[in-house]
């Protein structure tokens, strides 16, 4: 427990704050063994919510509540027999509410038949008619796909950023005004959610078997043919971001603007509104790239919305911004400054375009997508890249979790291209193999669990002062939005 806070306290976001030794054991031994009972029977309930941080998230009326997917499957059920004879991944089971699928593998998991370093396109086409199929029609609303299961990472939604109660977004990114386009002349909220495909679910489905006692002791690694996507929302509109004609929307209750212009989404509106697509983010498992120099065993790519393209169905108006399977570990800023282009990110030149017709300030040939030209997607900052700050991804109780690189003699930490059983800060911080959802999500159970021991906003009169501040801080470090720091500085 005393590494727990020490991590806290010593967080980025909290100015390098020393932690302080607190007698938490005291209250914590104060508990009936009932009270602990009841503690893993909410730690059940907690389990199963969509939603639901103290009082911050509320559902308005006339909605219907957003419902987690997390009955997921487990490792075991992966049958070996089909799994051994190609390597490639094994048939699916149907879920409960399927019909049986008579899946070849090999379509199961079709990206691996294209090689995306000479027909990128078409990998991200592949991955694009994967990924919608059965949800894009469905309003991404995973309970209706007839095709093929898809789940969501648990334990999402407690923390002050976390999902909203309508369709289960999270908070990403504040894009400061200008940043995108010339007309965007306030900031703007991303708001996301993601999906597992039924091969990635099946590390979930390990961890937490039991629910009340996730267990989470080695190193991590998502099998061949794990799927993961994200769609990213905006509540900017087509006046603000030209390219926006026509997005589909789905309804969210976001943060009101004064919580945003902090950084956080402690303070929701209470209403709900329509946010629009802009990006979409995916993450599949590939490993026909066996040398760790060239790359790190996925591939990340994302899409931007274009509406422009007039698709009858406006959730096809993306299109690819590009792929990235690997960190460039070599190419450092002074060899960004001689000229040098990453090798392990491929950018789509119409994607370029896109942004240079928007005029934001990320149109800057310095500014656009990632640092040193590897990728990013819109919604992001320049200063860090998919794969890199994925690369952060571990169990880890003691240390920073710093997503953006730290400028001077560490930075290319940041970009260094870990592969199955390596973890950014290595030892026992067991690496979540570049899932910042099974990270965020581990991390949001264990300040529920500890708040559920006492130390929450109610019980601060009854604790010790000293613990009372800690408890803050825990609160607080839980307030950074989840895919930029705090404290990041946007514009130079
Ligand atoms: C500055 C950090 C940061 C950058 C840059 C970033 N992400 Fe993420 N990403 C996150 C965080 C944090 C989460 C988990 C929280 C969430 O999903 O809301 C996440 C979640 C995801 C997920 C869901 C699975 C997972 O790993 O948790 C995918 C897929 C994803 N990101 C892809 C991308 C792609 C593709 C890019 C580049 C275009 C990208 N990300 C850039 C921080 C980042």
């Amino acid at each position: 427990m005393a590494n727990f806070f020490s991590r806290i306290a010593s967080k980025r976001v909290l100015g390098g704050v020393a932690a302080g030794g607190v007698g938490v054991g005291t209250v914590a031994q104060q508990f009936s063994t009932q009270k602990q009972a009841t503690i893993l029977k909410d730690a059940d309930a907690e389990f199963n919510k969509g939603y639901g941080y103290f009082d911050v998230v509320k559902l308005p009326a006339g909605f219907a509540p957003f419902q987690l997917k997390n009955n997921y499957p487990k490792p075991e059920d992966i049958s070996a027999a089909s799994s051994s004879a190609s390597g490639l991944p094994p048939v699916p089971l149907p879920g409960p509410d399927l019909p049986t699928p008579s899946l070849d593998p090999r379509k199961d998991a079709p990206w691996l038949n294209v090689d995306f370093r000479t027909d990128p396109m078409r990998y991200c086409q592949i991955i694009k008619a994967y990924c919608w199929e059965g949800n894009s029609n469905n309003n991404f609303n995973i309970h209706k796909n007839t095709v093929r299961p898809w789940y969501h990472a648990p334990w999402m939604h407690w923390s002050e950023n976390g999902r909203e109660p309508i369709n289960g977004l999270t908070f990403e990114r504040v894009t400061p005004a200008g940043e995108l386009s010339k007309n965007q002349q306030r900031r703007t909220q991303a708001w996301a959610i993601g999906f597992y495909n039924w091969i990635g679910a099946t590390v979930f489905g390990d961890i937490w078997r039991d629910p009340s006692h996730p267990k989470w002791d080695k190193h991590v690694v998502f099998p061949l043919g794990t799927c993961v996507f994200k769609i990213l929302m905006t509540e900017a509109t087509e006046e603000e971001v030209a390219c926006l004609k026509n997005a589909p929307t789905l309804q969210a209750v976001i943060a009101t603007p004064e919580s945003a212009a902090n950084n956080n989404a402690g303070k929701r509106k209470d209403k709900a509104e329509p946010v629009r697509l802009l990006q979409v983010d995916f993450a599949v498992r590939d490993d026909r790239i066996k040398d760790p120099a060239q790359g790190n065993g996925w591939v990340f790519g994302t899409f931007m919305y274009n509406g422009n393209l007039n698709n009858p169905d406006a959730w096809d108006n993306i299109i690819p911004v590009g792929l990235q399977w690997g960190n460039d570990p070599t190419l450092t800023p002074e060899a960004v400054k001689a000229g040098r282009k990453p090798e392990q990110s491929w950018i789509n030149p119409d994607a370029d375009q896109l942004l240079t017709d928007l005029g934001g300030t990320r149109a800057d040939k310095t500014k656009r997508w990632g640092v040193g030209g590897r990728l990013n997607g819109p919604v992001d900052n320049f200063k860090s890249a998919c794969a890199s700050c994925h690369s952060v991804a571990e169990r880890n109780l003691k240390e920073n979790i710093q997503m953006l690189p730290k400028q001077g003699p560490t930075f290319m930490r940041w970009f260094r291209n870990l592969g199955p059983g390596e973890s950014f800060n290595g030892g026992d911080k067991w690496s979540a193999d570049y899932s910042l959802q099974l990270m965020t999500g581990y991390f949001n159970y264990q300040l529920w669990e500890k708040s559920a021991q006492g130390f929450t906003h109610k019980l601060k009169v009854i604790v010790p002062f000293s613990t009372a501040r800690q408890e803050q801080k825990v609160l607080e470090a839980n307030s950074r939005p989840l895919r930029a720091e705090k404290d990041e500085e946007d514009v130079d």
